[in-house]
């Protein structure tokens, strides 16, 4: 496993059987994670960049199976920000000294394309010092513009599994891997810097399915990569799948942060949410980013993509200070700037 390692590292790649030997044999993952977070040091130094995350809807129009803010889901109480709630976050965020702020929602129709450029260029207006990054699901290469030129500049968009038929058991007809390629590809096109990634042990994923994404990512070269363990939700038809692993989680941070040393890998909410030393252990084995949740507080627990996602302690951006301690114990910083990608470090 030595030599594997040593070669990732040096290649930034493997075969589809090296990367299965990594992914699925047994041995101990220090070293792995070791040369991960010397290589992440390399690049990025002990910096650990933070992002405000405000959940600006889960309303949904979408019915992912997996997803707990489904719109099949009627047992989800539902919830929209104001444009001048969403502004108080920023305002909140910049105090603390958050300089990207990144708004998530479900795809809710209520944020047309006018409502978003007039939220975006507001923000935009108030804190020209920091990164607006959107992640507000799949939309027409028309409307990525629109809201680029209104000031955004990054785009998050899993691209969730990067095999067609498996994409398929994940989702419902109207929804293709050809379309979420699509957006992708589009937004790198604009000049967003775009961010994809997977969940980890979703329903009949295959090691196969992990190499394929590992695939697309060398050929989309995005900029952030977010992955983390699907978590189950009851009221979703995949109520019965158990939960992804966060060891196979862990090993694909390190095996990302080898193949793409420039990137910026969050230490992500469900990580977090597996085990309650998720974050740490993510930032451990290569990851850099973390994003606390800068929602109001009374809607925090409504954006439940799956069961018992953390929102509180070093989650809650108001909780920064806590979320400095658990960094610098895992023996990194809690950065204030934009952090944006240093693609030639
Ligand atoms: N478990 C883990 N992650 C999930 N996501 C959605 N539902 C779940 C779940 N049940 C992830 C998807 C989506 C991101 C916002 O959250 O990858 O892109």
């Amino acid at each position: 496993m030595e030599s594997l390692i040593a070669k990732l590292k040096q290649e930034k790649n493997l075969t589809d059987a090296e990367f299965k030997a990594i992914l699925q044999q047994d041995f101990p993952e220090s070293l792995l994670f070791s040369v991960a977070d010397a290589v992440r040091r390399e690049v990025y130094g002990d910096a650990v960049f933070i992002r405000g995350l405000i959940e600006v809807s889960n309303y949904c129009k979408n019915n992912c199976y997996y997803c707990g803010i489904r719109a099949g889901n009627c047992k989800a109480e539902r919830y929209r920000l104001t444009e001048e709630q969403i502004l108080d976050c920023c305002e909140t965020g910049h105090a603390l000294g958050f300089r990207t702020f990144v708004l998530q929602g479900g795809e809710d129709p209520y944020f047309d394309d006018a409502l978003i450029c007039k939220v975006v260029s507001a923000i935009r207006e108030k804190f020209p010092d920091s990164a607006i990054t959107l992640s507000l699901g799949e939309k027409s290469k028309d409307s990525y513009r629109r809201y680029f030129e209104a000031g955004a500049n990054r785009y998050l968009l899993r691209h969730e599994t990067a095999t067609a038929e498996h994409y398929r058991l994940l989702h419902p007809d109207d929804l293709t891997w050809e379309n979420r390629k699509r957006c992708l590809f589009d937004l790198k096109d604009i000049g967003y810097q775009v961010g994809a990634g997977f969940m980890v042990g979703s329903p009949y994923q295959t090691v196969h399915h992990l190499i394929a994404d590992l695939r697309f990512l060398q050929e989309l070269m995005p900029d952030m990569i977010g992955i983390g363990p699907y978590l189950t939700h009851k009221d979703t038809p995949f109520a019965n799948h158990p939960n992804g692993s966060m060891e196979t989680t862990l090993r694909l941070i390190a095996v990302l942060r080898l193949m793409f040393p420039y990137a910026l890998i969050p230490s992500t909410t469900a990580l977090g949410t597996i085990h309650p030393q998720g974050r740490e252990l993510g930032l451990k084995a290569g990851a850099n980013v973390v994003m606390p949740n800068l929602s109001p507080g009374d809607v925090r627990a409504l954006y439940t993509l799956y069961e018992n996602k953390r929102y509180s302690g070093s989650e809650a951006a108001e909780s920064l200070e806590l979320l400095k301690k658990q960094v610098a114990n895992a023996g990194y910083q809690v950065v204030c700037d934009r952090g944006d990608v240093r693609r030639d470090g």
